[in-house]
């Protein structure tokens, strides 16, 4: 496929702010005269928001991992196909919050599946698109769990713990092999810090291409 567009994810932790600031990088590259198409995962197509409300269905304890991991490639493969390609070959920006990394992420890391496992299953998904830029939401677990929940630690929130403790460590692992592409934002701060970090980053990606 010609790609003309410009690919960003976004990734982090549950409760590292991303979504203002997404809405404030869109802003930002309207304003570079960009169409710029904002879109999440899992979702983002007919089909794949009917995947994630499976997926984030609290009725559905009884989920295998495998099988959360292969919802979320497939609601991936789906966005791909019939919307984040379609736009890069228009030549648009596509501002997408989570992407593959996610599934590295908590697939592999959290839930402990294996990088080659989920790395494989999401390769056939994306027929190995990767994103232009990923910035990383940086907030430490402790701060992620406290913000999605702030009642005091019980059994049960403990291996909650440990799960995000192995999602940020897969993320950093990420972001420390792919230096070029994952840039890490320091997302414990107030709003317009962040903000002037990613306008110097997207800035410096709008340089480059
Ligand atoms: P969502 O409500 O969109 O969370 P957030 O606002 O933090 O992005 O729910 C998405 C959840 O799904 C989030 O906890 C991360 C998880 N997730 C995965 O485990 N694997 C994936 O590949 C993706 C895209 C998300």
């Amino acid at each position: 496929m010609m790609k003309k567009g410009i690919f960003i994810s976004i990734e982090g932790m549950d409760g590292a702010g991303k979504s203002t600031q997404i809405n404030l990088m869109k802003k930002f590259l309207e304003g570079q005269g960009f169409t710029v198409r904002l879109t999440r995962e899992p979702g983002g197509t007919n089909i794949s928001e009917k995947i994630r409300e499976i997926i984030l269905d609290k009725n559905n304890g009884e989920m295998e991992a495998t099988t959360e991991a292969l919802l979320y490639s497939a609601s991936r493969a789906q966005h791909v196909k019939e919307f984040i390609e379609p736009a890069l070959h228009r030549g648009e920006v596509v501002l997408c919050d989570r992407f593959e990394d996610s599934s590295i992420a908590y697939q592999a890391g959290g839930r402990a599946l294996g990088y080659e496992a989920i790395k494989a299953i999401n390769h056939f998904a994306t027929g190995g698109l990767e994103p232009d830029l990923t910035i990383f939401f940086d907030i430490s677990p402790e701060t992620s769990l406290k913000r999605i929940n702030s009642s005091q630690a019980d059994r049960l929130e403990q291996e909650k713990l440990d799960f995000h403790r192995r999602v940020y460590e897969t993320y950093i692992d990420l972001a420390e092999k792919n230096p070029l592409r994952i840039r890490i934002i320091k997302a414990d701060r107030n709003i317009q810090e962040i903000r002037q970090d990613i306008e110097k980053l997207l800035i410096k990606l709008l340089n480059e291409i």
